[in-house]
């Protein structure tokens, strides 16, 4: 299948669905209308917003979009634990000047609104990432016209994900910036990166793999369609883009960035994520303990808001990925130029010296 046709784009890129703010409708529709593919982030969104930005989105772009969510997970709500890493992360508050919290948050799910709002406003590409959705899940949406993505980082989580029915998968390799997508195999053993994984789960499925991780330029994306990817999708690239919205901060840190900046931790939300090294993340790695996502994304909001408001770089969690280096400021636009250009300009420039 070919991924253009199926997703109704132009050239074979996805602008990867970045919970948390980056992805603007203003980015999600400037990405849509220079040809590649848009995707908002809406794992973290209340139903209510998702569908005032579903509106605002399509009052700018009558191009396919896509919109990312997270599927749900089983997780163990243990008190003691939590009251424990109040306790610790009130440092972080007192440092702050917020007050103190010792209390249990209520964590609620809105993923079947989420979905609902998906499904009413006519959305036609959907992306998931954090598990696998079920086969009458994948059906549903097959059968309103919805295109279904969702994430693999290792060959056993794709076949998985293939069983279900979906359409496409992200290979998502252990460069990447933001969240893991791992759901079957440990955290650990699913590091693998995108030079290894994509071929592989090339080779283990049938329907197209969109190759994320890494992917900064023309040259990775060539490399990543060699490997048999039928798409790639970037994440970072598009953090320092002038429709993001991304934080200053976080947009200045992946500046000035090197490629050593940047590490996996689940420090902030009890989930694998790999982003830029900073005070809070180091000094909460060892805590033995940690509460499960998405406990611990709920127990750190309140630290990561405030640092973000007083442009503080080392109490927020700055996601981004191995080449983060690699970024620049420029328009989307641009940036989907520039890919498409120098793409095509690497095959010619290979260098071959050898018969
Ligand atoms: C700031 C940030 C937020 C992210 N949020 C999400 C998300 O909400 N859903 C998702 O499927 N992937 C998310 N990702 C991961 C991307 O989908 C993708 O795998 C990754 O960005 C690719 O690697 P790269 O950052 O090196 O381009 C996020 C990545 C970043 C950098």
């Amino acid at each position: 299948m070919k991924i253009c046709k199926r997703l109704n784009i132009k050239y074979p890129i996805i602008q990867a669905g970045m919970a948390g703010g980056p992805t603007t409708p203003e980015l999600v529709a400037a990405v849509s209308n220079a040809g590649a593919l848009g995707t908002l982030g809406a794992g973290y969104m209340s139903p209510e917003d998702i569908r005032k930005v579903l509106s605002e989105i399509m009052t700018l772009t009558e191009k396919p979009f896509a919109v990312n969510l997270f599927l749900p997970q089983v997780y163990e709500k243990n008190e003691q634990q939590i009251l424990s890493m109040q306790k610790q992360l009130n440092k972080y508050r007192q440092k702050l000047g917020l007050p103190e919290v010792s209390t249990v948050p209520d964590i609620q799910n809105h993923f079947e609104q989420q979905l609902n709002v998906m499904i009413e406003a006519g959305v036609k590409v959907l992306s998931f990432t954090f598990n696998e959705p079920s086969a009458d899940l994948v059906e549903k949406l097959h059968d309103h016209g919805i295109t279904v993505i969702a994430t693999a980082t290792t060959v056993k989580e794709a076949k998985n994900l293939e069983l279900r029915g979906v359409d496409m998968i992200v290979a998502q390799g252990s460069e990447a910036g933001g969240h893991r997508g791992t759901f079957l195999n440990g955290e650990e053993e699913a590091l693998i990166g995108t030079m290894a994984l994509v071929p592989q789960i090339v080779d283990a499925v049938e329907c197209p793999v969109i190759a994320a991780g890494g992917i900064m330029d023309g040259r990775g994306m060539m490399a990543a369609l060699s490997l048999g990817a039928s798409a790639v999708q970037l994440g970072t690239a598009f953090l320092t883009i002038k429709e993001s919205g991304a934080s200053e901060i976080h947009k200045s840190a992946i500046l000035a960035s090197k490629d050593t900046d940047t590490k996996v931790t689940s420090a902030f939300s009890g989930k694998s994520a790999r982003g830029m090294k900073n005070e809070m993340m180091l000094s909460l790695e060892n805590t033995k303990n940690l509460p499960p996502y998405p406990i611990q994304h709920m127990l750190t909001s309140d630290i990561r808001k405030e640092a973000a408001r007083q442009g503080n770089k080392e109490f927020v969690s700055m996601w981004a990925g191995q080449a983060s280096a690699m970024s620049k400021e420029s328009t989307a636009k641009e940036l989907i130029n520039q890919l498409v250009s120098d793409c095509k300009n690497t095959l010619s420039s290979l260098s071959t010296d050898w018969k």
